[in-house]
């Protein structure tokens, strides 16, 4: 539930114009002084903000991109990405982290009644490190301060082209990351509102090629043939060398995967990435099962490369060798 003076908090002042002004025409040399102009910031961008976040989150949802909570609200400031994800989602476990204690306020104000916690803190801080999350998002921050940090497993930005360009070329790899860009055009009336009928959303969506190789061997993990069209293009080729097989579609995908998983259980994967660039990642597998008709454990040792075009797999190769153990 929100609060019920959630409305009133937002409406606009003359500060709040103000400040408005002074981001739309310095764009990022303006530094918001949060401990003063906190309140007036929320009032101006607050609901610009959450409304790019529910774009996002719910594209996400629909392509089921997105790797379910806890989550990490990073540069929270008022808190609209959790309420975002409160709102697509019915439910919320997160923890709001900023440096700002007034923006935290008022995040405390919007989202109190959720399933969260708040801290007070730098984006630097251990805390970061030690929590078991699934999603970090730094949805519109300042940026600079992330490109120098090191935080978990999927990363969510939310940002202007611009700002995630520059984040994608400083090419971290030692976490996976999707970055979303969602730009918007809106018009508002005075009362802050957004007027739908002038209303132009860019979305563009770019997935590491670590997160989509994890969410291969997720799927492959569990045979999950439904999710099998969320990562493959339409038109593909998986070469499954060692049997000179050759499978075109999805649909033949997921007869293979039906076979083998009647025919397999316990399995059990490994899997590392030794190699990517481009379009392109190679990772070294390890696979064990018991193969039910064979009675015999199975040790599969491989090779696969996988080529992608933007966030979809185009070309898997497969090469491996077989052993009983
Ligand atoms: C532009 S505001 C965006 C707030 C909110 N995410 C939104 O979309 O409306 C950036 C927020 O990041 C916070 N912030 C900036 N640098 C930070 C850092 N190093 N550690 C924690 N919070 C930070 C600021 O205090 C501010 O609340």
């Amino acid at each position: 539930m929100i609060k019920n003076n959630f409305p009133e908090l937002l409406l606009k002042t003359d500060q709040s114009s103000f400040v408005k002004n002074q981001i739309d025409q310095k764009a990022y040399d303006y530094k918001v002084n949060y401990s003063k102009e906190s309140l007036a910031f929320n009032q101006a961008y607050f609901l610009k903000n959450l409304y790019k976040c529910l774009i996002a989150l719910t594209y996400l949802d629909q392509y089921n991109l997105l790797q379910k909570q806890p989550i990490c609200d990073i540069g929270c400031g008022g808190g609209c990405f959790t309420l975002a994800y409160q709102l697509v989602f019915g439910r919320v476990d997160a923890n709001l982290i900023d440096k700002s204690s007034s923006q935290l306020a008022i995040a405390k104000q919007i989202c109190t009644d959720f399933n969260v916690s708040f801290c007070n803190c730098d984006l630097s801080s251990d805390i970061l490190n030690n929590q078991n999350l699934n999603l970090y998002s730094y949805s519109l921050g300042e940026q600079s301060d992330i490109k120098n940090t090191n935080l978990g497993d999927n990363l969510l930005l939310i940002d202007y082209p611009e700002v995630i360009e520059s984040f994608v070329q400083c090419n971290k790899d030692n976490y996976m990351f999707f970055c979303c860009k969602c730009s918007t055009i809106l018009d508002e009336s005075s009362s802050g509102l957004i007027h739908e009928n002038n209303l132009e959303v860019n979305f563009c969506l770019a997935v590491s090629k670590k997160y989509l190789v994890n969410q291969y061997f997720e799927i492959w993990n569990n045979y999950q043939t439904d999710k099998l069209q969320d990562l493959f293009a339409n038109k593909l080729v998986y070469n499954i060398c060692p049997k000179n097989k050759s499978l075109n579609s999805i649909d033949m995908i997921k007869e293979y995967w039906l076979l083998n998983s009647v025919r397999q259980s316990d399995l059990k994967l490994y899997y590392k990435i030794i190699n990517q660039e481009n379009n392109l990642a190679k990772v070294s597998f390890i696979a064990h099962f018991y193969d039910i008709i064979k009675s015999q454990k199975i040790l599969v040792d491989g090779i696969m490369t996988l080529h992608f075009d933007f966030n979809k797999i185009v070309v898997l190769e497969e090469f491996y060798k077989k052993y009983t153990i």
